[in-house]
Order: C-alpha cells, then sequence, then structure tokens
C-alpha cells in the first residue's frame, strides 16, 4: 500500500500532507501502475491522467515562413524563436508542467538573502526524499557540474562515467581533465533489447583504475538515464557493482540525478528485483550508494535550478566556499525564492509513479508506433524523448555534413516541430581542431512531463512518416560560425546544397494548402 510505505519513511507529517494532497487526486489502484490503459476495441493508449487548467496558444505558421525561420536559425534549432516553432521538442529541460501544488507554493515564498524559510523546505525535501543532509544550492545543473570539477578534479585527472553530458564535459576539460566512457558493449546499439543500455561495464572499470592508477581518478560519475545515448537507464544491480569497486579502490562514487525519477522508474519496470518496491525505496536505494548527488531541477523537480548533496559533511565544506563565488548566498545559490518552493514540492511529486510515468508512456507509444512504420529509433524506448536514428535515416549524408543536424533541420522545416541535434555537432574537435565524430548521431523529440496530448504526438508521427518517405531529398550542413566551447547552441550552418528550397516544394506539392 502506497500510503503505508510512504509512512515507514518517517516523514514529518506536514510532508506527509503534502504528498498526500497530490496522491489523493487519484484512484490508488493507478498509482502503482503505469499509464497504460485498455481500451475496448483498440489496443492500450498512454492515458492523460491530469488535465490541463492552464494552457498556453501555440502556433503552426506556412512551411515558406519555417523556410525564413530555420534560415534566420542558422540551420540549428537553439536558434528559433518560439513564435516559429509549433510542438517545442528541443528539451525537457525547464519545460515540464509544473503541478497546481507546485504553483501554489510559490506564492508562499519567503523572500530573503539569506535563512530563507523556502530554502529550509527544500532542504528538507533533499534529505527526505534523496536522503543526503548537506545541501548546496546552484542556479542550474552546470553550475553543479562547475562546483564539482572545480572542486575535485587536478589538472591531468581522468573522470570515469557510463556516458558523458555536454556541460558535464566541458567543465571536465575546462578544469583539465579527462574522460573514461565505460559503456556496456550493447550501449550504442540502435535497436536493442538490453533494457540498461546506460550500464557500466565494470571489467572496463577496474582496468581503467588500474590503467591510470586509482590517485589519478577523479571520481565514478554516474549519469542516471544518459542522456545522449537516448535516455537509457541502469539498473540497481550495476550501481551496486559500480560501488563495490568505487569502495575497493577508496574512489569517489558521483550520480547526476537530473533524470532520477525517470531512470527509478524504469527500473520499476525492468529490473526483477525492485518491481514491488515503491519509487521512493528505488529513489533511496539509488542515493544511498553515491557519495555525492547533483542534478538539473529544471528536469528532476520541473522546475528551474539545481543542487548537490551528501552525507559527507568534508565533502560539501570543500566545495561549500564556491556557492557565495559562482552562485549567490547559501540559502538561494542563484535560484528565485519562488523557483525554490516549486522545487521542493517538485522534489516530493518525483515520488509519484503517475506523474513520472506520463513521459515515459507518451515516450514508448511514440518509439512503438515508429517501430511498426519502419522508421529507425533508439529501443528499447528510453526517457527524455524519442531518439530517431539519424546515422540510418540519413545514410546518405556523411558524418562531416552532421546526418543529426540536418534531420532536426528537415523536420522542422516540414512540420513546426523543433527537436535537437544529439550527434557530432553535439561533440567537440580535439587538441589539433580535428572534428570529433559521435557515436551516435539522434535527433531528440523530447516529451516533457504532462506538456503534449496525444494527438499531437501523432501529428509529429506522421510528419516524420513522410520525411522518411522523402527522406533522400535531405542534404549536409557546414558551419559559417563555430564557436569554440559548446558550438552546438549559438553555431550557426548553412546547406551544403539547395536541398531545402526543393524540400519545401514538394511538402507544397503533397500537403497541397494544408499548414
Ligand atoms: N546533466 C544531465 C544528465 C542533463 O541532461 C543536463 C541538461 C545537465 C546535467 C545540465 O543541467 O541544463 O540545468 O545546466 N540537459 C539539458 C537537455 C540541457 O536538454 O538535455 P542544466
Amino acid at each position: 500500500m502506497v500510503f503505508f510505505e510512504l509512512y515507514t519513511l518517517n516523514f514529518e507529517p506536514e510532508t506527509l500532507n503534502l504528498i498526500f494532497l497530490s496522491l489523493t487526486l487519484y484512484p490508488l489502484t493507478i498509482i502503482k501502475k503505469c499509464i497504460m490503459i485498455k481500451f475496448y476495441k483498440t489496443d492500450s493508449i498512454p492515458l492523460e491522467l491530469h488535465k490541463a487548467r492552464v494552457v498556453q496558444k501555440i502556433n503552426l505558421v506556412p512551411v515558406e515562413r519555417r523556410f525564413e525561420a530555420i534560415k534566420e536559425a542558422g540551420f540549428n534549432t537553439f536558434q528559433l524563436s518560439t513564435k516559429d516553432v509549433f510542438l517545442d521538442m528541443l528539451t525537457d529541460s525547464g519545460t515540464n508542467a509544473m503541478s497546481d501544488n507546485q504553483i501554489a507554493a510559490m506564492f508562499q515564498a519567503d523572500d530573503a538573502y539569506a535563512g530563507s524559510q523556502s530554502f529550509f523546505r527544500l532542504q528538507k525535501s533533499v534529505e527526505d526524499v534523496l536522503g543526503k543532509k548537506y545541501f548546496l544550492p546552484v542556479h542550474q545543473g552546470r553550475a553543479a557540474e562547475n562546483v564539482i570539477c572545480r572542486t575535485f578534479v587536478k589538472k591531468g585527472d581522468v573522470v570515469i562515467t557510463n556516458y558523458h553530458f555536454t556541460t558535464f564535459l566541458a567543465h571536465l576539460l575546462e578544469n583539465q581533465g579527462s574522460i573514461a566512457e565505460l559503456l556496456c558493449d550493447d550501449a550504442l546499439t540502435i535497436k536493442s533489447d538490453n533494457p540498461f543500455k546506460g550500464n557500466m561495464d565494470i571489467d572496463k572499470l577496474i582496468a581503467c583504475i588500474e590503467k591510470n592508477g586509482k590517485e589519478n581518478i577523479s571520481f565514478i560519475r554516474m549519469e542516471a538515464s544518459t542522456n545522449l545515448i537516448g535516455g537509457q537507464p541502469f539498473s540497481i544491480a550495476n550501481l551496486m557493482d559500480v560501488r563495490r569497486v568505487a569502495d575497493k579502490y577508496g574512489i569517489m562514487l558521483v550520480l547526476d540525478a537530473s533524470l532520477l525519477g525517470e531512470n527509478a522508474y524504469l527500473i520499476k519496470q525492468r529490473e526483477k528485483e525492485w518491481q514491488e518496491n515503491t519509487m521512493a525505496d528505488i529513489i533511496k536505494m539509488m542515493t544511498n550508494l553515491a557519495d555525492l548527488v547533483y542534478f538539473s531541477a529544471r528536469k528532476l523537480t520541473s522546475s528551474r535550478g539545481g543542487g548537490i548533496c551528501t552525507n559527507r559533511k568534508e565533502l560539501y565544506l570543500k566545495m561549500e566556499a564556491l556557492i557565495p563565488l559562482f552562485e549567490g548566498f547559501l540559502t538561494y545559490g542563484g535560484m528565485s525564492i519562488r523557483e525554490i518552493e516549486a522545487m521542493a514540492v517538485g522534489m516530493y511529486e518525483t515520488l509519484d509513479e503517475t506523474m513520472i510515468s506520463q513521459s515515459p508512456g507518451f515516450i514508448k507509444y511514440f518509439v512503438e508506433q515508429l517501430v511498426a512504420l519502419g522508421i529507425p529509433v533508439v529501443t528499447p524506448p528510453g526517457v527524455l524523448g524519442c531518439h530517431i536514428d539519424a546515422m540510418e535515416f540519413c545514410s546518405h549524408i556523411p558524418q562531416n555534413e552532421y546526418p543529426a543536424g540536418s534531420l532536426a533541420a528537415a523536420y522542422f522545416l516540414i512540420s513546426g516541430v523543433r527537436g535537437m541535434e544529439r550527434g557530432t555537432i553535439s561533440s567537440v574537435r580535439d587538441e589539433n581542431g580535428v572534428e570529433l565524430l559521435a557515436d551516435v548521431e539522434l535527433l531528440r523529440l523530447a516529451v516533457p512531463r504532462r506538456v503534449f496530448t496525444l494527438s499531437q504526438i501523432k501529428y509529429a508521427i506522421d510528419r516524420l512518416l513522410w520525411l522518411y518517405d522523402n527522406r533522400e531529398m535531405i542534404g549536409g550542413l557546414k558551419f559559417v560560425y563555430e564557436p569554440p566551447v559548446l558550438r552546438f547552441f549559438m553555431g550557426q550552418l548553412e546547406p551544403v546544397s539547395d536541398w531545402p528550397e526543393k524540400l519545401m516544394a514538394k511538402f507544397r506539392r503533397d500537403f497541397k494548402g494544408s499548414l
């Protein structure tokens, strides 16, 4: 029983009230299940277990305007203006729908530079949900990465990880460290049925520590739901194995918990030993195994902000001084107090399986439909979004002409749906300026929590199918402005030929007067 399980976690009565307030909106039998609901005469669909009470109007502008917009954006979807975007599937970062309870909490914010009660509520939520006593607030996830890398990475160090994330890698390189990605064998296999492609390879882990010497390893970093390889989770069994090795060599284990809720949900779905446990149990188990936990609250708690937490006071003290230097005072860390209140409520809502399962449920639907249509997509379905395999979709585009970037631009042009390139444009050049071709070329179509309807997902699928049938018309891109760091954000590109004009003309012919 959910209520019984919550009591056993020893929450304070106020906290329990807060949790009950959100949970009692739903029948208890549904809370324990995923959101696939059986229909009478058709297949099950992921039914929305929420209602929209505040809505935002969006525009579907004609293909001719979309063409101008993507040109103005330098064929980089980060540079588009939302007035031209129909379905914004760029990211879930800061775009998940907030709950009524989060919005309500923002009105009781205690604005103060120091000692705000809002901060203490957040600190308590971190302790209750993530099980860590010492908490440092930061303005977003990459700020945590800055603080952690500055504190623990010395020149020439190696950080071992299941897979890098762009901003983490940028901070690691900034501190003159390097990365060792010790993926499991299936991690980069696009079509796979391995339920835990985010697992770290334990033999490679031991070999890497032996090769580099434990004193040169800053820490081991496990990213929950490895973002860049398609939102793929790791298992608790794997995290336990990593912990054992970390203990054996005396190396710190850091958990990137930005997508912790979704990883925990997939553990509940896919790891037999944990199927009967609550989200709270699974999340606590994961965080207990790590020495240091950090997160982007833009993802984890559907708010803005971020944080670092630990039970080891000496680690906390090493980082503490950097917070006032880079973020703000220790009781707001660069965040607005209102966001801190929303974050505290969002932290407890991470335990609500109904809420957490909404996005993975839609993604599963999205992916399964695409598989049925023969469109190449990362499987098994992960979290965060649906990941199209651009290397196969655009197999005629050489990797140094950026298949995933080209597909992202083409897809926006013909649909108004904005996705994100997760391939070589998101990669870096080596010290000699040579392009490091990405392991995978993905177009990520993010499905933020409780934002889109199923008919919008169906539209996204329909337009992808049209583009797949016309895929030979998509051409490559080349940089015309390439920033030295995190080039994918601000970079400007242009098509290698007039393929966008031709694609637009074909769209017009096929869809006639339709948008
Ligand atoms: N770690 C992970 C796993 C992330 O996915 C992100 C952000 C960060 C750290 C950095 O957090 O944006 O708050 O500074 N991911 C976003 C995305 C940008 O679109 O996937 P941040």
